[in-house]
């Protein structure tokens, strides 16, 4: 089977991104949002990553009108799916959102479409089963920036068939990325070690054992992380970190997962992170400056 047309549902952060390497790997794109703003912004921020190579000499003009060109930014479900060999969601991680997106979907989608889900955490066997087709449901988790990072996670749930992988592995390898293969589990293999890791740094603050400057500087030096776990934390959304966290003890039923409460705290707050312009550093001037806690 061929992929050529491609819908991402979802202009954000992941979404624009996921539109930004299909559309640059010569995939027709329809990037579909619920707002003419959010797909507004999700084209700046493409435009603008693509951008970022011309300095450099590593694009031309014309690559990056032929890359925009190839993306249509969309409002109707329908006009985004309807001729779509593949697509793939990255709207907010809300069980019940996703759920009934993915309903509609899969009446709407051809039906040789392969349907893929950029959850961080969720069931894949669980969207899956909501539609009359799991055998080409598949997760395709990918990492945040996008253009950047050079892994994907592919995710079989409990029906996946192997040639829906095998797909989605070409699809991927297309798009410039490596894959690794994961059998369904809370937070597949990145998240699984991300988060806790993140929520012990948290803990490391609220404790007093060292100051958010320190303990992002301890392990950025100490093991050669691009970015402190803190810094790393606001990047990601403290949002997404709780949910997660929360999504790994309904899960796994064990504490060691457990969000620190000084993470739970800031997200009452609305301290988000780096989109809100506050979470453990504070964004309003030019540098991010540490919180103190
Ligand atoms: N889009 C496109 N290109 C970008 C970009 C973006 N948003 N951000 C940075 N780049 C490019 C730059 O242009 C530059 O390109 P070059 O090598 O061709 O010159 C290169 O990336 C490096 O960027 P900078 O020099 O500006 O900055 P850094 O060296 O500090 O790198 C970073 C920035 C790539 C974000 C780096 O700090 C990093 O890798 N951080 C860790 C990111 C990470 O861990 N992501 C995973 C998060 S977890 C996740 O997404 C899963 C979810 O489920 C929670």
């Amino acid at each position: 089977m061929e992929i050529k047309k491609i819908a991402v549902l979802g202009a954000g952060q992941m979404g624009n991104g996921i539109a930004h390497v299909c559309a640059q790997a010569g995939y027709e794109v329809k990037m579909r949002d619920i707002e003419q703003r959010f797909l507004d912004k999700g084209m700046a921020t493409i435009k603008k990553n693509l951008e970022r190579g011309l300095k450099k000499g590593k694009t031309t003009e014309e690559e990056i009108e032929a890359t925009l060109g190839r993306i249509d930014g969309v409002l109707d479900l329908e006009e985004a799916v309807k001729e779509a060999d593949l697509v793939i969601e990255a709207i907010p991680e809300v069980v019940q959102l996703k759920l009934d997106t993915w309903k509609e979907v899969d009446g709407l989608a051809p039906p040789h479409a392969i349907l893929a889900s950029n959850t961080s955490s969720i069931s894949i066997t669980q969207m899956a089963a909501v539609t009359n087709r799991p055998e080409k449901f598949i997760g395709m988790h990918f990492f945040n920036p996008v253009p950047v990072m050079r892994l994907v996670e592919i995710i079989k749930g409990q029906a996946t068939a192997d040639e829906t992988v095998e797909v989605i592995r070409r699809v991927s390898e297309r798009l410039g990325k490596q894959t690794v293969l994961v059998n369904e589990a809370p937070g597949f293999a990145v998240n699984r070690l991300l988060v806790p890791a993140i929520n012990e740094a948290i803990f490391a603050v609220q404790e007093g054992v060292a100051t958010v400057e320190d303990m992002d500087l301890a392990i950025k030096l100490g093991l050669n992380w691009p970015m402190g776990p803190l810094t790393l934390a606001d990047f990601v959304g403290l949002d997404t970190l709780l949910y997660i966290s929360d999504y790994f003890v309904d899960e796994f039923k064990d504490s060691k997962y457990r969000a620190p409460a000084l993470l739970r705290k800031m997200v009452r707050a609305g301290w988000l992170g780096r989109k809100a312009g506050r979470g453990f550093y504070d964004y309003s001037g030019d540098e991010p400056k540490p919180m103190r806690f």
